[in-house]
C-alpha cells in the first residue's frame, strides 16, 4: 500500500464488490450496488427522521442500545468485517426473539447494517449535509509504525467526507479511543479542518450507552479518551 493511495474504485474493487445493506428486522439483504449514489435516506428508511452513522460498530452493542433508546433517529452501522456484521445481525435477532418483539412495534426499523468499507461508503453513498452525527468508537489504532498509514483518520477523503456530509450548525462527530497517541493525532488532523470544531457537549445524549470495547476497557481500568466535534 502506498503512503497516500488513490482511493478510487479500482482501489476498493476487491474489498467492496460484496457490499450489502441489511435490514435487521426482516433480515432483508440487498447489494449496496443496487442503490443510488448518493443514497436517498428517506427512501431507505421510509421516513424523514435524522440519520446517524456508526463507523465500525464491531459487535453492535452501541448500535442496538442507541436505536432502541432513540426510535426517532435512523442509524446506519457501517462495518467492514463480515464476521462482525454477522455478530451484530445475530445480536438484533436474539434481542427480538428473547423479548418477543412484535414487528408492529416498529422497534429497530430505524437500523440498517451496511457491510462495506466506511471510506468507500462515506465518499460515494452519503449525501451532502445529511448526517446528524457520526460515531467512531475505538477505531483500529494500527500501533506498528509501518501499519499506521491504515488509520482511518489518516485518510483525507474520509475526513473530507465527514465534513461534507454532517449537517451544518449542529452535526456532530463522537469519538472515543483508549489509544492516547492516536487520540492526539486525530485531534491534530481534525483541528486542521476548518469546518469542524471541538465542542464540550455535556450532557451528551450517548453518555449512558457503552460500546463493547468501552465496557471491556472500563473493566480493565484503562483510560478512555473522548471528544465531540461539531460542523460549523
Ligand atoms: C476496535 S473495533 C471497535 C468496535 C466498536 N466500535 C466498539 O467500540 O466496541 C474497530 C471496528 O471497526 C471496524 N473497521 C475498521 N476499519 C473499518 C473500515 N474502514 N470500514 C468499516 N469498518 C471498519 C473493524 O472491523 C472493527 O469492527
Amino acid at each position: 500500500m502506498n503512503a497516500e493511495p488513490r482511493y478510487n474504485d479500482i482501489y476498493y474493487k476487491n474489498t467492496t464488490f460484496n457490499s450489502q445493506i441489511l435490514d435487521v428486522v426482516n433480515n432483508n439483504t440487498e447489494s449496496l450496488h443496487n442503490y443510488s449514489k448518493p443514497l436517498d435516506w428517506e427512501q431507505l428508511f421510509r421516513d424523514k427522521h435524522p440519520v446517524e452513522i456508526e463507523v465500525g460498530p464491531g459487535k453492535g452493542r452501541f448500535l442496538l442500545e442507541a436505536s432502541k433508546q432513540y426510535p426517532n433517529i435512523n442509524y446506519v452501522g457501517v462495518e467492514r468485517a463480515q464476521k462482525y456484521v454477522e455478530i451484530t445481525r445475530l445480536r438484533f435477532e436474539k434481542y427480538i426473539r428473547h423479548f418477543s418483539v412484535d414487528e408492529k412495534s416498529g422497534l429497530f426499523e430505524n437500523v440498517r447494517l451496511v457491510w462495506t468499507d466506511a471510506n468507500y461508503f462515506l465518499t460515494r453513498y452519503v449525501p451532502d449535509t445529511s448526517v446528524q452525527a457520526y460515531h467512531v468508537y475505538f477505531p483500529d489504532p494500527w500501533p506498528k509504525a509501518r501499519q499506521q498509514k491504515r488509520r482511518i483518520f489518516r485518510n483525507k477523503d474520509f475526513l473530507k467526507a465527514i465534513a461534507r456530509t454532517l449537517i451544518s450548525g449542529y452535526g456532530k462527530l463522537y469519538l472515543m479511543t483508549d489509544y492516547v497517541e492516536y487520540f492526539n493525532e486525530i485531534q491534530d488532523r481534525l483541528g486542521q479542518h476548518k469546518a469542524l470544531r471541538l465542542v464540550l457537549s455535556d450532557p451528551e445524549p450517548y453518555k449512558n450507552i457503552t460500546t463493547n470495547f468501552e465496557m471491556k476497557y472500563q473493566s480493565d481500568g484503562r483510560e478512555i479518551y473522548r471528544a465531540v466535534y461539531e460542523k460549523m
